[in-house]
């Protein structure tokens, strides 16, 4: 089956301060949005696989989330949880084009 895709306007770049993550309702899912200190913006669910932690409320270094719960330290490009601990969020691909942040979202 053919997956669709869906180009979502998020808000200005402005509207994302930089080093800190940003809570989102996008088609009735609950997105994390990072503006990250190289520039980039990075999009994530906003729930932690260890136990629901927020993720948008964690510590932001780098390319690296810190869930505000127990710590688990989690790569918001990729989605990956960093060792010791496992497991995966799902990520969203974003785009940045004359300022506006475009979240892409399956549908
Ligand atoms: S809920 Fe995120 S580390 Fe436990």
């Amino acid at each position: 089956m053919e997956r669709t895709i869906k180009k979502v306007w998020i808000g200005k770049i402005a509207d994302f301060p930089v080093s800190l993550g940003k809570a989102v309702r996008v088609e009735d899912r609950d997105i994390a949005v990072f503006h990250l200190s190289n520039g980039k913006i990075r999009a994530i669910a906003n729930k932690c696989p260890h136990r629901g932690g927020v993720l948008s409320e964690g510590m932001v270094a780098n390319e690296f989330v810190f869930c505000p719960m127990h710590d688990w330290k989690i790569n918001v490009s990729d989605g990956k949880v960093q060792a010791p601990d496992e497991g995966c969020v799902q990520t969203f691909p974003t785009h940045i084009e004359d300022h506006q942040v475009y979240v892409e979202m399956p549908i």
